[in-house]
């Protein structure tokens, strides 16, 4: 998977079908040679230098390089602040003598099989031996003594490389990082394209297309979480790429709190990617002796257009990152009571409402938010997480025993990371809020009752993991939806010193993920589901804690067209949670067919988000049949490959299929019904050809090849109507 070759004095990392190449120049410099197609050797690299200008460096030595022209094409692995290369670094520090150069060194390496775990940070993990090869290369400054450690992982079968960062203050002095990226890579040439996900509270995660021109672009978080705004994901595809065919260079971080990816494309056609912690308002001091690990990129290349980037992204995150017992089955269907009761339920609401879930074959309750606190008298309590005795007289413990009397599972919601001032937590620990004394403190948050809880704090992070364990311990609990609605802002913590102030964001990441981890370990057997108003920190970096994710807090079906399509771009639909909702939708007031809203939530994490007490009796008996099918179509969803054949950003339908072993799963949507509608014919993908495949409702077979070429025909007749098609393989 990895080697060495000491001809051409290069490292060639290889997964199934890419290659990743590094150079060493003058036995100092680290030079990006390829990231691409799968190639046996890489040879001559000085001469092939991937630069097609002709003041290229090739061949010349880099030290004599005067002009800013004779380096802002060089490929640097690792590119510091502080060299001729004026293009943005990957790494920027400044030392005691006020001098910000940097200035890393080859000092040698080590390649091992598997991989290590990062320190306090979500990492994808290896399963056995030969899963993943490992590249450690040594740099280090000599004037500073700062070391460096560049670590690649080669997941060969799933053709995806890891990459990190790890600096170490080798020196006597002390050390402030302004930035450290995880991951430089370099695209060469021109026509390429960006594609990221851009979004706001309710209509998360859309799909952006647009040329790459000179100049910088950035996509980043600075909300103190991954954010509904930018998801931390790009693809960077060759104009003429699409969903089937073409080459697209993707990557992910594995991080869910302040993040950025810079794109830096000069006249020389180099276009350079730096991507890792956002530098906005960060600053790390690094003590002698004291070390700093970076969050980890995932990187994927093919050139099986989107969809093929997207398959590798869902194989990889939901095999590698994603974790425990439920990783790998099929989870429960749900009816969480949030938009059925918002504040307002008693324990008799609450029976009533998972009484009928239970009759239409629901199999878990999620109480949600309200349970806590004293709401009617509006001290509304974050931080002490006591239940409210006036909504539930025999507690949590009363509750959970009722529900799972009847055969449900039970789920409660949480927002740990939250606090308000009226609790007794407040009143006892006020240093223990993000804020900045004498400065004013926004409420910046759902409802803006409450405020963010120091997770850089350790009493805090113990507090909050005896709190809920206590509570986990005290009930049958199988399922936690872990929310968060808050922004970090007015940042200052009364545990740090003045000059650690600025670590706080990235602090209080390794706080939550040390929680995590303590939570997620001493209760392996809950089904965790992360949250942030919907889908606001939803990224690979909690799919290692949780096993699904609130999607979005826009329960409406056609929304969730766009949501979910975006969302697929690199997470798996066995991450996405999706629910049928009442009509007129809560968000906005749109009435869809029943049918609809059940299809379009079957092709996520399959749940309800109403009360079905106030189903006709025809729509309960509906709703007992979509139940049925999910049941039936679940593992081919969540585990089967996603081929998506009509996007809803460039038609007027989205159509998604799901291919397993044993069945395929075609979900279709029209958006708006037109008046004689011109008929659009959909190809299917990833079937055998020489397979037979039976429709489920016609009990028509078809052969594989007749479906991927004939296709079928359908008519946008009516509005937000659909269909949902399942083949049995035959
Ligand atoms: C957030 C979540 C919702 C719900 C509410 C409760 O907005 O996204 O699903 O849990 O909080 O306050």
């Amino acid at each position: 998977m990895i080697f060495y070759d000491d001809k051409e004095k290069c490292f060639h990392i290889k997964t199934k079908n890419t290659s990743y190449v590094i150079g060493i120049l003058k036995d100092k410099y680290l030079l990006q040679m390829y990231y691409g197609k799968k190639i046996k050797n890489y040879v001559n690299y000085i001469e092939n230098c991937p630069v097609g200008n002709s003041y290229s460096w090739a061949g010349k030595d880099i030290e004599e390089c005067g002009h800013i022209k004779d380096v802002n094409d060089i490929p640097f692995e690792y590119p510091c602040y502080g060299s001729p290369d004026l293009r943005e670094p990957a790494f920027h520090a400044q030392y005691e003598n006020g001098s910000a150069i940097t200035d890393f060194e080859y000092q040698g390496y080590k390649i091992y099989e598997g991989k290590l775990k990062l320190a306090g940070l979500p990492c994808s993990y290896t399963e056995t031996e030969d899963d993943a090869e490992t590249l450690e290369i040594y740099l280090k400054d000599q004037v500073t003594g700062l070391e460096a450690v560049l670590s690649y992982t080669a997941f060969y079968d799933f053709d995806v490389i890891t990459k990190n960062v790890k600096v170490k203050n080798g020196g006597t002095e002390k050390i402030n990082i302004k930035r450290i990226m995880s991951s430089t890579v370099y695209l060469f040439g021109d026509g390429f394209e960006l594609l990221h996900l851009e979004g706001n509270w309710g209509k998360e995660r859309n799909i952006q297309r647009r040329k790459i021109i000179n100049g910088e672009m950035s996509i980043d978080s600075k909300y103190g979480g991954s954010s509904h705004g930018h998801s931390p994901f790009i693809a960077m595809a060759r104009s003429n790429a699409d969903e089937n065919n073409g080459e697209v260079y993707a990557q992910t971080l594995v991080y869910s709190g302040n993040h950025k990816t810079q794109i830096e494309a000069t006249s020389q056609n180099v276009i350079r990617v730096n991507s890792g912690l956002n530098d906005f308002g960060f600053n790390w001091l690094l003590e002698s002796g004291e070390d700093f690990q970076t969050p980890e990129t995932i990187l994927v290349y093919t050139d099986n257009g989107f969809g093929g980037m997207s398959r590798i992204f869902h194989r990889f995150i939901r095999t590698r990152i994603t974790r425990g017992k439920h990783r790998d089955a099929v989870r429960p269907i749900l009816l969480n009571n949030w938009e059925a009761t918002y504040y307002d339920f008693d324990e008799n609401r609450i029976v009533e409402i998972a009484k009928k879930a239970k009759d239409a074959g629901v199999e878990l309750f999620v109480l949600d938010d309200g349970w806590f606190g004293d709401t009617p008298n509006k001290k509304y309590c974050f931080g002490d997480w006591k239940v409210d005795k006036n909504k539930l007289p025999y507690g949590i413990e009363g509750i959970a025993q009722k529900v799972t009397d009847m055969g449900l599972g039970f789920g409660l919601w949480f927002e740990p990371e939250a606090i308000s001032e009226d609790s007794e937590l407040f009143k006892a620990h006020p240093d223990w809020c993000i804020e900045v004394d004498g400065r004013k403190r926004s409420l910046v948050g759902a409802g803006g009752m409450r405020r963010l809880l120091d997770y850089s704090r350790k009493d805090v992070c113990d507090y909050i993991v005896e709190t809920l364990s206590n509570i986990l311990k005290s009930a049958p609990i199988s399922y936690i939806k872990w929310d968060m609605n808050i922004s970090m802002t007015e940042i200052g913590s009364y545990g740090l010193p003045p000059e650690r102030q600025q670590e706080l964001p990235h602090r209080y990441m390794l706080g939550l993920y040390d929680v995590l981890e303590r939570i997620t370990t001493a209760f392996p057997d809950v089904l965790y589901e992360g949250c942030a108003s919907g889908g606001g920190r939803f990224d690979a970096g909690m799919m290692h804690y949780f096993q699904q994710y609130w999607t979005s807090d826009c329960t409406d079906a056609i929304q969730r067209l766009y949501i979910q399509y975006g969302t697929s771009m690199f997470l798996p639909a066995s991450a996405m949670s999706a629910h049928v909702a009442a009509c007129p939708n809560h968000q906005n007031g749109r009435t869809t067919p029943l049918e609809t809203r059940a299809n379009v939530a079957m092709t996520g994490q399959f749940g309800y988000e109403f009360d079905l007490n106030t189903l006709s009796d025809e729509d309960f008996e509906e709703t007992k049949k979509h139940i049925c099918l999910y049941k039936e179509i679940r593992e081919t969803v969540n585990f089967g490959e996603l081929y998506r054949l009509k996007s809803p950003f460039d038609s007027n339908n989205s159509v998604v299929e799901y291919v397993s072993d044993k069945k395929v799963v075609v979900m279709r949507c029209t958006i708006l019904g037109e008046i004689l509608s011109k008929r659009y014919n959909i190809k299917l993908k990833g079937l055998e050809p020489d397979a037979k495949y039976m429709d489920n409702e016609s009990k028509i077979v078809y052969d594989g090849d007749y479906l991927m070429n004939v296709g079928l025909n359908f008519f946008n007749s009516r509005d937000f109507e659909s269909q949902m098609i399942v083949f049995d393989k035959v």
